[in-house]
Parts: structure tokens; sequence; C-alpha cells
């Protein structure tokens, strides 16, 4: 059976490899396209793979004829759509997921932030199996549990250690832009790129992984090479892992044709290049934003969006060269501190958080400047 699937964050890193994916698979039909503001590649794409809806969230100016933009989009481009690809960055991704939520649709889930900022309102959808997992990580946990009857003591997912584990601690604070960008083994969009060397997504993933194992104890550990994406531990004294190449397409194709068997062969199956596979703890004083959201995450409430606004405002300040690299971990801390956290109970709570957070965000880039 054919299956219709909406891309939101076309333009994006996931999104483009999303795109070809589908276009590789018979059994999978491009529904929808949707970005924030890239008119000229959403216009290539719209041309090149001819979805039903093409929209765009935040135009520079008028939308030409055949794309469509306003306050109802999202359902627009959710509507008819059998699986929804959310390739969305930041918070502004969580409004879809609660769409899919409140619809039935099932999510392949490449916006962390979602299960971040508003895991709660996602609970039913994840008990209900809607939500799989696009995150390498969590893709890798998702398999390594598929059907796996005996009982499980941990979790343990790897981290590259990002562009920052090779620099000198004491040259981190002010590690330029470029340096930072230039992640050893995955390519990436720029927020999960920054998030990487700070840790800040590990630490999202270990809260994205509490959400999505409930219950189960998740742990960290760096691994340079990026081929073991994670590991199962269990009870019986042994554990799974999945191996491979750095390469987001394999989950994102694993998560869009689940449960399906089919497999058109689209990432590349050459032989590993096992070389020497390192594991080692996480150090702290190379990456303190880990610790401080991995904080926030325990502490949860509205923490966690809150940790989330922070560091979007703070690694927009730094890519725009205002703020060093270090001082992103000094503005969540500094926004975290001042935060007066709610229990989640809907959407708005979390947004109202996410708007009070970066105000306070802004105002400490400002006095950082
Ligand atoms: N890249 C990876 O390898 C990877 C791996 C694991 C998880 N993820 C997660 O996947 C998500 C996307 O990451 P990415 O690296 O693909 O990011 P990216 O390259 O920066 O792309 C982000 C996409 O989201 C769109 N977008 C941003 N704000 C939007 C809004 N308000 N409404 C609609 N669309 C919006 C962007 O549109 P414009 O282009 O028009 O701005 C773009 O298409 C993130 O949550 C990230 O943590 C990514």
């Amino acid at each position: 059976m054919i299956r219709k699937v909406a891309v939101l964050g076309s333009t994006g890193s996931i999104g483009t490899q999303a795109l070809e994916i589908i276009h590789a698979c018979p059994e999978l039909e491009l529904h929808s396209l949707l970005c924030n503001r890239n008119l000229d590649l959403l216009l290539k794409q719209k041309e090149q793979y001819a979805p039903l809806v093409t929209a765009i969230a935040s135009p520079r100016g008028e939308c030409p004829d055949g794309v469509i933009t306003g306050p109802e989009i999202l359902q627009k481009v959710i509507d008819g759509a059998d699986t929804v690809l959310n390739a969305i960055v930041g918070s502004a991704g969580l409004r879809a997921s609660l769409i899919c939520r409140d619809r039935g649709i099932t999510l392949a889930l490449a916006n962390k932030e979602s299960l971040v900022v508003g895991g709660e309102l996602l609970r039913d959808h994840i008990s209900a199996g809607g939500i799989i997992p696009v995150d390498s990580e969590h893709s890798t946990i998702f398999r390594c549990l598929h059907r796996e009857p005996r009982p499980v003591r941990s979790i343990v997912l790897t981290a590259s250690g990002g562009s920052a584990r090779d620099i000198p601690v004491e040259k981190l604070q002010t590690a330029g832009v470029d340096d930072i960008l230039n992640h050893p083994t995955w390519d990436m969009g720029a927020r999960i790129t920054v998030d990487s060397a700070t840790m800040v997504n590990k630490a999202f993933e270990v809260i994205e992984a509490r959400w999505l194992f409930g219950g189960i104890q998740v742990d960290v550990v760096v691994h340079p090479q990026s081929i073991v994406h994670s590991f199962v531990r269990l009870e019986d004294g042994s554990w799974k892992a999945l191996l491979g190449k750095p390469d987001m397409k394999v989950p994102v194709q694993y998560a869009l044709q689940y449960p399906g068997r089919e497999l058109e062969l689209i990432s590349d199956d050459g032989p590993l290049d096992w070389g020497t596979l390192e594991f080692s703890e996480l150090d702290g004083r190379r990456y303190p934003a880990f610790d401080i959201v991995m904080r926030a995450g325990q502490d949860g409430k509205t923490f966690p969006a809150a940790a989330n606004a922070a560091d979007e405002v703070a690694v927009a300040a730094f890519l725009a060269g205002k703020i060093s690299f270090g001082d992103i971990a000094v503005v969540i801390e500094e926004v975290l501190t001042g935060h007066e956290a709610l229990e989640i109970s809907d959407h708005e709570t979390v947004m109202e958080a996410d708007r009070e957070s970066r105000i306070d965000a802004e105002r400490i880039v400002r006095r950082l400047c």
C-alpha cells in the first residue's frame, strides 16, 4: 500500500535526505512540503517532487501561486498524510507533533525538541505507538528493543563529542564558529552541530529517551567514531547495539517505512572502516552545558522548555558572532536560575515558558555582547 508522507522542514538537512528516500521508494509518496522561509529551495523541491501541498511558514514577501502560508498551514500540510516526518528545528516543531497526536497520525520524529519541551503532552501518542524516532541513537534503541522479551537494565547513548572534543579545553571558551560547525563525523544543520559541540544535544537526547523508553535508566558514553549508534543493556548480562556509518538516511528510511519490510538501498552499504572503536566517559569540564541541561531534565515541568529556548537564542547569537562559544552555557544557566517553572498541562503553558525564556536569554545576550 502506498504511504503518503508530509515532510515538515523539507529544506533542512533531514528534510532534503527524506525527499531523496521518498523519491527512491515506490511505496512512499510525497504528500506535502513545509519550510520556514527558504522559498528558492522550496520551489525547486515543488517542481522536482510535485507534492499535493507546498507551504511556507514565514515568507519574506508574497507567496507565488501554488504555495500556501498563514495560520492554518500545519493542518493543511498534515491533513491527508499517513505519516508526518517532523524535521522542523526547535520548539516550533511541537505544534505539528500535537496535531499528529490529536489526529492519530504516525509521527516520524526528528524534532527532538517536541519531546524535550512537551513530552508530557505526547505521552499518549508514544504509548499508542504513534511515534517512530528518527534520531540515530533512538532509532537504534527502538530497533534493539523491538520484540526483545528480556528485561532491560539500561540504555547507553553514544556521543561523538562533537567538534569541541579535539579543541584544548582552555581554548574552547573562544572557539570560532567555523571550528564549531566542523563536526568530525556527522553532516547536520547548524543548530544541532553547535548543540553537539556543547553536548546540549546529548542532554536533550537523554530527555527524549526517557519519554520514548519510559522507566529505563539512560547513560551516555563518548564514542568518537560514531559507528556504534547506542546500546541496550539487558538483565541477562548481554548487550545489543546497532552499528553503521554515520548516515541519517538509515534511521530516516527506517522510520518512514516502519514496520514495512521493503528495502530499497539508499545508503552507502560499503564496508565499515573499523579502525579502533573507542569509548570513554564524558568530560564535564569540556561540556559544562551538558550537566546544566540534564538538571533541567531532572527538574521537569517547564525547565526543559526554558533550557531549549535559552539554547536556541544563545546558539543563534553565537552563530551571529555576538557571544563566545563558552557563553552559550552561561546563557542557559542564567535563564534556568531565573525560571519560575510550571507544571505542563497544555501547549500554551509550554509556549509561554518558551516566550519568557527567550526574552530573558536575549537580555543576557545583550549584556554579554
Ligand atoms: N541533521 C541531522 O542529522 C539530525 C540528526 C538527528 C536529529 N535531528 C533533528 O532534526 C531536526 C531538524 O534538524 P536539521 O539539522 O535538519 O535542521 P536544519 O537543517 O536547520 O533544517 C531545519 C528545517 O526546519 C525548517 N523550519 C524552521 N523553523 C520552522 C517553522 N517555524 N515552521 C516550519 N519549518 C521550519 C527550516 O526551514 P528553512 O530552511 O526555510 O529555514 C528547515 O527546513 C532538529 O530537531 C534536529 O535536532 C537532526
